[in-house]
């Protein structure tokens, strides 16, 4: 492909994310552009397509076979995902693929085998790996600006509960929203060898009636022998809390909060700040950005993918530790090469 030529991108999925992702390749990814997008809803598919002026495909299949699209966007329901890879793997076509890869191990294994025996170009969508902060801390230990690694510390907290039908299928706190934060620890302290976790139901018992949990401490051990320390709630009252935290040998390195705007005022009272940003589509936005920037230069360029598909059965390999772990209230051991 000519560097001139736009890559041409169909979505499948347009819900809640893939709806903000279809705006951004639409308006803001130089070198791209949307072309087409399918959801099972129609009605969904034909509202963004018209809006974006793209065309709106009747299937999944029609959209990666569509000699208009050279690249699939993957934004449709975690129990889609594998089949939709199937599809883009037999027509050659590059994907970025929403997380999780899918929720059970062994369809992420088919996924890993169809991505590299087709040899497709491939992108997991752990987009906070774009976000610049995050960014900042990962390349301080990669610099060598922080000396080695010894500490790691993630704080990742919702500021609103999913519905219960939501948390029915989700998977669990551990694979549906933990998983972002056992892939920031393997960006930056590498392979994990050991997963003790600890959840509780402190917010709404019906959580708990739904076999899930609301609140989490998970501690990674790395290859390095670095640990991480990573705490989740799926309620935080004042906001998107998101934080990041290096600790290495010759200094420290972090990536606070997003505050609405940064201006402080202070009187007698004490010091006020804006509130956190209210949740991921706001949060994450230069992420979201970044993620597609990564991608399509990585199409066109080729060399290894910023996200590879084994980068995304790593964490859903953790995730199934973390809650083995907390079922045996003791630490489960990973294999180095698949965690
Ligand atoms: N990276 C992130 O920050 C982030 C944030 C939210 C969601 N996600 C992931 O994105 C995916 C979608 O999540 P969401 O919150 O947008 O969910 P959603 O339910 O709002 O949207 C999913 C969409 O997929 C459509 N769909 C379902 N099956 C389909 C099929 N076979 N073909 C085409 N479309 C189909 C649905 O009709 C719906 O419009 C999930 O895998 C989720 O884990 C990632």
């Amino acid at each position: 492909m000519s560097t001139n030529t736009p890559l041409r991108i169909g979505l499948v999925g347009v819900g809640r994310i893939g709806r903000m992702h279809a705006e951004i390749i639409a308006r803001d990814v130089p070198g791209a552009e949307l072309t087409m997008v399918h959801d099972v809803v129609p009605e969904l598919a034909h509202q963004v397509a018209a809006r974006l002026g793209v065309e709106a495909a009747g299937s999944p299949a029609e959209l990666v076979a569509s000699e208009r699209v050279d690249a699939i966007g993957i934004c449709s329901s975690t129990d889609t995902h594998v089949e939709i890879i199937e599809l883009a793997a037999a027509a050659g076509k590059a994907v970025m693929c929403e997380k999780p890869l899918s929720r059970s191990l062994a369809e992420v294994d088919r996924a890993v085998e169809l991505v590299e025996s087709s040899g497709i170009a491939f992108m997991t969508g752990f987009n906070r790996r774009f976000d610049p902060g995050h960014q900042a801390v990962h390349d301080a230990i990669r610099d060598g600006s922080i000396g080695a690694v010894h500490l790691t510390r993630i704080s990742s907290r919702d500021p609103e509960l999913p519905s219960l039908d939501y948390l029915r299928v989700s998977g669990g706190l551990f694979v549906d929203m933990a998983i972002h934060d056992f892939d920031m620890a393997r960006y930056i302290a590498g392979p994990v060898v050991q997963v003790y976790a600890q959840g509780e139901v402190l917010i709404d018992s019906a959580i708990g009636d739904a076999g899930d949990i609301d609140t989490a401490v998970t501690v990674l051990t790395h290859a390095n022998r670095s640990v991480t320390v990573i705490d989740n709630s799926r309620l935080a009252t004042y906001g998107y809390d998101q934080r990041v935290e290096a600790f290495g040998s010759r200094g420290m390195a972090s990536s606070d909060n997003r505050r609405l705007h940064n201006a402080e005022v202070t009187d007698a009272s004490g010091t006020r700040q804006q509130p956190l940003m209210r949740f991921f589509i706001d949060r994450y936005a230069e992420a979201y950005r970044r993620e597609w920037f990564a991608f399509v230069d990585y199409v066109r360029g080729g060399g290894p993918s910023p996200v590879t598909v084994r980068d995304g059965r790593a964490p859903v390999v953790i995730a199934g530790a973390a809650s083995e772990s907390m079922r045996r209230g003791a630490p489960v051991e990973v294999d180095v090469a698949l965690g």
